[in-house]
């Protein structure tokens, strides 16, 4: 185009349209609704427990009782998914995930439990063994190494105890190769035609997963997840990762951390049209809480703006610790 293309100033002012509040929430190209969020819930044994977290301020680790009261609350004010993990007692790790696939396990308790009092909202469960590993790592462990093979009979086996107990989601967040087919086969050798798949496809061996490790207490015993989660100077992988996952029966796609790997999103967005979910993960948020602690950043107006971020370069939807504080300034 030349000098007299339809971007030559005066004739056009980007700044008309920015001239009044009501004009600019005309035009806006993306914005966060309570359906855009799914809430990560971390659960424990016990009774009337809300533990907080000590890396993730205002977070909290809860009770089936005060895990039932939590969930109707957010149905209430409008979340329509909740994605859950456990925090298993470290007397039933173990190198195998047995725990994992009990069917009167913690975790398949509160699937149930859930189901009974808020049947209509969205359950995902995290398919992973590292919160039932002796060694904090998502497979089985020989010579320390990560079993690939091993671990995806493991996880089909969870993935479907979980189907079972009522989950309508499952989000394998291992990477394991192969392990999406694995549980798909599982759903639909038994009948489950209709649990679908969230999974993890672009998930980076990222140093922003600290304070959840905290909150589970799922810290690596030895090494580091490298071997299996994807390295974090890597960008074409991520859509060889993310083909891959759709063609084994992946649902929803899943990129994380959120914040400092958008150019992720924007190219799975870009390539692949499945809804796309994007986790910002908890050192997000306990960088936000920090910096909001020393008086240095306004909370709020950096939450929003990074939700909204995570939106633009091209989520469907948000896993974050922040979906209750968010939808409170949105609505
Ligand atoms: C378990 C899992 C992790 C997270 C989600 N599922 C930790 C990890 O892979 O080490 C991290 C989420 C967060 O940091 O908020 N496989």
């Amino acid at each position: 185009m030349g000098v007299n293309s339809k971007n030559m100033f005066p004739l056009n002012r980007n700044r008309r349209l920015r001239s009044k509040s009501s004009l600019r929430n005309l035009v806006r190209e993306s914005s966060l609704s309570p359906n855009d969020f799914i809430v990560p819930l971390f659960i424990c044994e016990g009774e009337k427990i809300k533990e907080e977290i000590k890396s993730m301020p205002e977070y909290y680790r809860l009770s089936l009782d005060n895990l039932k009261k939590e969930v109707r609350e957010l149905w209430g004010i409008g979340i329509q998914a909740i994605l859950l993990f456990v925090k298993v007692p470290d007397k039933l790790k173990d190198n195998a995930g047995s725990e994992a696939v009990n069917e009167d396990g913690l975790m398949q308790r509160a699937i149930k439990e859930i189901k009974n009092t808020v049947p209509e909202i969205t359950i995902m469960t995290d398919i992973a063994l590292d919160p039932y590993s002796i060694h904090g790592h998502d497979g089985i462990v020989k010579n320390n190494l990560i079993l690939n093979d091993e671990t995806n009979e493991v996880l089909s086996k969870m993935a479907l105890s979980h189907a079972m107990s009522g989950a309508d989601v499952l989000a394998p967040s291992d990477m394991m190769d192969g392990r999406v087919l694995a549980i798909r086969q599982e759903l639909e050798k038994n009948g489950f035609h209709d649990t679908s798949i969230m999974s993890y496809s672009a998930k980076y061996a990222s140093s922003f997963y600290g304070p959840f490790r905290d909150a589970l207490g799922s810290k690596p015993g030895f090494g580091d997840k490298k071997t299996y989660q994807m390295d974090i100077g890597n960008r074409t992988e991520a859509i060889k990762e993310a083909l891959s996952d759709i063609e084994e029966g992946a649902d929803i796609l899943m990129i994380k951390p959120g914040i400092a790997y958008l150019d992720i999103v924007r190219d799975i967005k870009n390539t692949i049209n499945v809804p796309l979910a994007v986790y910002q993960v908890s050192a997000e948020y306990a960088m936000v809480k920090a910096g909001a602690r020393l008086g240095w950043i306004n909370h709020d107006e950096i939450m929003m703006e990074q939700l909204n971020s995570i939106k633009r370069a091209g989520a469907n939807m948000i896993v974050s610790y922040f979906a209750k504080e968010a939808i409170k300034l949105i609505s």
